[in-house]
């Protein structure tokens, strides 16, 4: 993570979930392409010890927790004087059941990660951005918010409602400065999949058939580094190397 390009020019760039796979992926790339980082995520050691590599701003909580948005609200207004220039929101939780395995308070857990929490995020900030005549909203969704796969009930509740809340703010929001990307990656070698040990289930796509982190983090920052008046709402990836699993 150490050469530095200025592509992003010291852009001001809140990213959630930085200690997950693609957050790893994106922290680095954006650090790289010379972005000023706010990183978020629940293991206190972990986020501390990625953000002094990148030396970003380390904000330790839960994003199911209001007050812990409200918090991030207050260090962010304290430190870059209010909201961001681009807010990526990458946490996600992830469950694989059957339908009528799936625990209703697992079901509103994974919603409230993968979709209320982006949607309380955006709303932070949003009347910042508008006043200002400029931000950028990227919402990491999923070919599970677009096909259906068995076991993904509360997986795909969650991606299908983030691309409808995302299509919304596109048409609410064009003409305004304020940008939105939606990025939908088919699977990626993340640690996400650890619970599942995928290489042992047929149903599930295979490690070396996966997306490699580094690709989707290039991807985002494609769109990030476009000049204003360039807008790019949605960038599908798929592995090319699938056998039609996933
Ligand atoms: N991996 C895939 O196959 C795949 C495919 C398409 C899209 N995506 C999407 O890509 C994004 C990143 O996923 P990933 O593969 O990098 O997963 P990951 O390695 O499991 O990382 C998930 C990240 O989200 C954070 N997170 C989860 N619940 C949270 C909560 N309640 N509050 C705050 N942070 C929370 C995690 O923090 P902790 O480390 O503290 O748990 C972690 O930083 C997600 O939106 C996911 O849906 C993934």
């Amino acid at each position: 993570m150490s050469e530095t390009t200025e592509e992003l020019s010291r852009r001001k760039i809140l990213l959630t979930g930085a200690t997950g796979g693609l957050g790893r992926a994106l922290t680095g790339r954006l650090a790289r392409g010379g972005a000023q980082l706010a990183l978020t995520g629940r293991g206190d050691r972990a986020l501390a010890a990625l953000a002094d590599e990148v030396g970003a701003e380390a904000i330790v909580g839960d994003l199911t927790d209001r007050a812990f948005i409200e918090q991030v609200a207050a260090r962010l207004g304290e430190r870059w004087g209010g909201a961001p220039d681009v807010l990526v929101n990458n946490a996600g939780a992830f469950e694989l059941a059957p339908f009528v395995e799936t625990e209703p308070d697992r079901f509103a857990g994974v919603l409230a990660v993968n979709l209320q929490a982006p949607f309380e995020m955006a709303r932070t900030w949003l009347p910042d951005m508008l006043a200002r005549g400029s931000g950028h909203i990227v919402n990491i969704g999923s070919v599970a918010g677009r096909r259906a796969f068995p076991g993904n009930a509360a997986y795909s509740a969650s991606k299908y409602g983030l691309r409808g809340l995302h299509e919304v703010l596109v048409e609410e929001l064009r003409g305004t400065g304020v940008r939105v990307t939606w990025i939908e990656p088919s699977a990626i070698d993340t640690p996400l999949w650890n619970r599942f040990d995928p290489d042992r289930r047929p149903d599930l796509p295979a490690r070396s058939e996966m997306l490699d982190p580094e690709a989707v983090a290039e991807a985002v920052f494609f769109a990030i580094a476009q000049p204003q008046d360039v807008s790019i709402e949605e960038i599908v990836i798929r592995s090319n190397a699938v056998s039609g699993r996933r």
